[in-house]
């Protein structure tokens, strides 16, 4: 790894331009952003994602995660490594039919050994997630992040914007409906307008509870706080996602089950195919 971070350094044009060739294939880029940790950003990617493969079109997940890796174990595939393909090419992980995914976490031998890296390590593990990786033709590349505004976020703005010659990732923005996820999503919507990311949509995630029985979720926590987020910043809204099962394996057929979260995602998917891409 550290091997491929100098090689970087010293061939910054052939890099540049590897990266941009890379990134032209790759049709949208949606960052996935939140404020504040543990609201379901990683849900929501991987629903998001898994939604959209399920549909038919070329999804890739980019971990962006590098101090809490959590996609492949949300996916069912940890204990998976990224293999090189011989040509200084990472293969992703085929997590399912049209869904591949990369990670720090398929990288480390302990899932328990911490990343204790500074932003410009940071920089370059992103850099070199989106240029080294085959990921082939992709229709989306989902990227979930850590909570905030800091390094990971600004970086992968950065390098699709340069690659694209300008052009913006969209994003989307997790929250859930306390005041003080409000409070710090609002930081992540102007994180958005300042780097001029095209925001989607802002997900109000676990509002209320699913019910296997009652046909409405219930109001156990309090509902659209997420709206008035909404009517101030005039972005759309998926409708409160409420606690569900998340993800999970169909024990007896050992195939992924993508239900639950994504019927709530779908609901936004509509909203982001509508955009006519
Ligand atoms: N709609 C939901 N219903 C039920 N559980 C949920 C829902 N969304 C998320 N969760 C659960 O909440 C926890 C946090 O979710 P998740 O890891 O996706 O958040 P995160 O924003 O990515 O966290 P971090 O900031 O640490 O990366 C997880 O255990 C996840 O399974
Ligand atoms: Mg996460």
């Amino acid at each position: 790894m550290a091997e491929k971070i100098q090689q970087i350094q010293e061939n910054p044009d052939k890099e540049k331009a590897q990266l941009k060739q890379r990134l032209s294939r790759i049709r949208h880029t949606i960052m996935v952003m939140s404020g504040k940790g543990g609201v379901g950003k990683s849900t929501v990617t991987a629903n998001l994602a898994a939604s959209l493969s399920l549909e038919g079109y070329r999804v890739g997940i980019l971990d962006g995660d590098i101090h809490g890796p959590n996609i492949p174990k949300i996916l069912g595939v940890e204990g998976q490594q990224l293999l090189g393909s011989g040509d200084g090419e990472i293969n992703p992980i085929e997590a399912a039919e049209n869904l591949k995914v990369v990670s720090v976490g398929s990288i480390l031998e302990n899932p328990d050994q911490p990343i204790i890296w500074r932003g410009p390590m940071k920089h370059s593990i992103m850099r070199h997630f989106l240029k080294d990786v085959n990921w082939g033709d992709l229709d989306f590349l989902v990227v979930d992040l850590p909570p905030g505004t800091g390094d990971e976020p600004l970086s992968i703005a950065q390098i699709i914007k340069e690659a694209h010659a300008g052009s913006s990732p969209f994003a989307i923005v997790v929250t859930t409906p306390q005041d003080v996820a409000l409070l710090d999503s609002r930081k992540s919507v102007k994180f958005s307008r300042v780097l001029e990311l095209q925001l989607l949509g802002i997900i109000e995630n676990m509002s209320g509870m699913a019910c296997r029985i009652a046909e409405n979720p219930s109001t156990c926590s309090r509902r659209a706080g997420a709206s008035s987020l909404h009517r101030n910043s005039r972005f759309p809204s998926s409708g409160p996602s409420p606690s569900i099962p998340p993800l999970s394996r169909t024990p007896t057929t050992g195939s992924r089950s993508y239900s639950g979260t994504m019927i709530r995602q779908r609901r936004l998917h509509s909203g982001i195919s509508s955009k006519r891409f």
